[in-house]
């Protein structure tokens, strides 16, 4: 994977739903190729909000927003990179909208130009990826809270974006599922920014974290304990880290 090529910039992003509170404020905010973020905030800080900025589903009041290097003015800009960037919602239900679950998942891929052999192979490949090999033929509105939310995952990864824009991925999971979570996401090779309440969760999934406060991103100032080897080359000299 080449690193350092810039994905997604936000320069001076302000955003607001009605006039009298704005939600971000003059916003910067870089994402490279390889870089795994992760966005612990408070209820309401603009967390969504700022990933319906980076898909174009909302339109700052003033700021710029360039991805894959290529500044997003118009609404096709946006479409042409929105099957590189998979975001998987918040509510699972603004996701899911097909009778069936292989429909919902193979949706993408056939949107993509893909034939139907080749989307049905993609979709029952990301359904068995994520535990879901018997969930083709459910029916998606009766599916639990939980499962939903899976096969939102996978309405994404079927897509074989670039990029993961994942929102509370772990809502209404149980642990044996957030554990099948926490492992599809270490072992994908893939740039992703994860909205997420759960500090481990983060820890085992990401390298940085940042958090929203006053409309604006900051590095997470909470220091994350962990442990590691490291080979050292001083010897036997007493040093300091
Ligand atoms: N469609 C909307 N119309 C008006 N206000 C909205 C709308 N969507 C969100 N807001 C408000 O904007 C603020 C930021 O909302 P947002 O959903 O981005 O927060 P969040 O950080 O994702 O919160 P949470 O952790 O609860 O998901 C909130 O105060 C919310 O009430
Ligand atoms: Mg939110």
């Amino acid at each position: 994977m080449v690193k350092n090529q810039k994905i997604i910039k936000m320069s001076g992003i302000s955003f607001s739903y009605s006039e009298e509170s704005p939600i971000l404020k003059d916003l910067d905010f870089e994402f490279f190729k390889g870089d795994k973020i992760g966005i612990i905030a408070p209820n309401g800080s603009g967390k969504t909000t700022l990933f319906h900025l980076m898909m174009g589903l909302l339109k700052p009041t003033s700021g710029s927003v360039e991805i894959f290097g290529k500044p997003m003015e118009t609404e096709q800009d946006f479409a042409d990179i929105r099957h590189r960037v998979g975001l998987l919602f918040q509510d699972a239900d603004d996701q899911l909208f097909c009778p069936t679950v292989l429909e919902d998942v193979a949706f993408g891929p056939l949107n993509m130009g893909k034939s139907k052999k080749e989307a049905i192979e993609i979709s029952k490949r990301t359904l068995d990826f994520l535990g879901l090999s018997d969930f083709e033929n459910r029916i998606t509105f009766k599916l639990s809270g939980g499962e939903k939310k899976l096969v939102s995952l996978a309405t994404v990864l079927s897509m074989e974006p670039e990029v993961l824009l994942l929102d509370e991925p772990l809502t209404g999971l149980d642990t044996k599922t957030r554990s099948t979570i926490t492992r599809a996401l270490t072992e994908m090779n893939i740039s992703y920014i994860i909205i997420s309440h759960n500090i481990e969760f983060l820890e085992a999934t990401t390298s940085k974290t940042v958090t929203m406060r006053d409309g604006k991103i900051y590095a997470d100032q909470q220091v994350h304990v962990h442990i590691h080897d490291h080979a050292h080359v001083h010897g036997n000299v007493p040093h300091k880290h």
